[in-house]
This record gives C-alpha cells, structure tokens and sequence, in this order.
C-alpha cells in the first residue's frame, strides 16, 4: 500500500507542482523565439545577395546557407528546425506532415479571411512534444525567385528546374503564406 502511494504521488507531484498552462506559455515563448531567429537573418543575407549577384546568384542562401543556419540553430537551442510548405520547392525536406499541414490549411483561411499572415502561429503540446509553426509570409523580394513561373528570370528559371524538377513553389503574390516554419522538441 505503501509503495503504491510513493507510485501515485510521484506520478502527480510534476503536475500538481508546474500547472499545464504555465509551463506551456513558457514553451510558447521559447518556441516561438527559435522560430524567428531565422527568417530575418535569411532576409538580409537574400538582399544583399541579390544585389551582388541577382536572383539567381542568391538562390543558394536559400538552398543551402537556410538549412544550414537552421542546423546551427537545432544545435544551440536543442529545438528542431524545418520549413514546409503545402506547395513545397524542395520534397526532399519541405513536405509538412498531417499536424503541420492542418496548421497550414488553417493559416491560408485565416489569411485570406483577412487576418495578418504575419502574425499567423500555432503553438500545442502533440504526444510528447512541443509544437510551433509560425508562417512565412510573401514580401516583394520573394517574388523572384516564387512568383509566376513565367515572370521569373530565365537565369533563375534554369537553376531551379535543374535543381528542383517538382518545383511547386512558384506562382505566388504578395501577402500569401509560402510556407511556415516549423519548430519542435521533445518533452
Ligand atoms: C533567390 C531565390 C529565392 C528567394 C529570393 C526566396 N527563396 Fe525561398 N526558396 C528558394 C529555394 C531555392 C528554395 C529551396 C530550398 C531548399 O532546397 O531547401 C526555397 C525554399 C523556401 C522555403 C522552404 C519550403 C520549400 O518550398 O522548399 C520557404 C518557406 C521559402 N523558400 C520562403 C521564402 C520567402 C518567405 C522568401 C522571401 C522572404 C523567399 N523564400 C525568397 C529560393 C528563393
């Protein structure tokens, strides 16, 4: 009896002694820090990118320097990092899975319901991890390397469908949501 009393206690105490909603706005917070390391850090590198050398020439700073800095990121937070998309460009790392899909889905709703795409996040416990996904927003500069398929360079045209023969990332306007990025850790 003892001994199952010593059981029942330590499975409660954890709970009884953080409440659920105080530890995840905690969550909540470092998430969505993690999560918005990156996007700026990329913006600027993409700007001065292409201006040196055009679109084309800056493609790597989303191809490689993205993931990269994501890695870098992963490894001092402990987080994981990705970007996914419900129009992915890369399918080898940017298909969402159901749980991000959904926020996706959600997201392009909202937004087009006339919500700031912006400020579009989610941020839940699912099974024994924390979850965020933050949207990425389409600004003016994105438009040259995911605008229509026929505005874009023929430079840039030509790097893509050489890297990224199921290109679906292309085609979009300003103000839509290219994507989120997506944060998790376990619990
Ligand atoms: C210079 C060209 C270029 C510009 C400008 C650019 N991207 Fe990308 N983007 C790419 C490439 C190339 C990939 C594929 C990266 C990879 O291989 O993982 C990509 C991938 C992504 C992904 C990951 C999901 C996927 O489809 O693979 C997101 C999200 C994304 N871009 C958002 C943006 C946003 C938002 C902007 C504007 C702030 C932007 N990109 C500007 C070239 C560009």
């Amino acid at each position: 009896m003892k001994k199952l009393l010593f059981v029942a206690a330590t499975l409660i105490a954890p709970f009884a002694a953080t409440p659920a909603h105080a530890n995840d706005s905690a969550l909540l917070d470092e998430a969505r820090k993690v999560a918005t390391t990156l996007p700026p850090k990329l913006l600027v590198a993409l700007q001065e990118e292409i201006r040196k050398s055009g679109a084309e020439g800056a493609i790597p700073v989303c191809k490689d320097m993205a993931p990269k800095m994501a890695g870098e990121i992963s490894q001092q937070t402990g987080w994981k990092i990705k970007r996914v998309s419900l129009k992915a460009r890369n399918d080898a790392r940017a298909i969402p899975d159901e749980w991000e899909k959904a926020a996706l889905e959600d997201f392009d709703k909202r937004a087009a319901a006339g919500e700031a795409p912006g400020k579009l996040e989610k941020g839940e416990k699912v099974g024994n991890e924390y979850r965020f996904v933050k949207a990425l927003p389409v600004q003016g500069l994105c438009l040259s390397c995911h605008g229509p398929a026929d505005q874009l360079k023929p430079a840039v045209q030509a790097v893509l469908s050489q890297h990224y023969p199921n290109d679906k990332a292309t085609g979009y306007s300003e103000g839509q949501i290219r994507g989120v990025i997506s944060v998790r850790k376990g619990l």
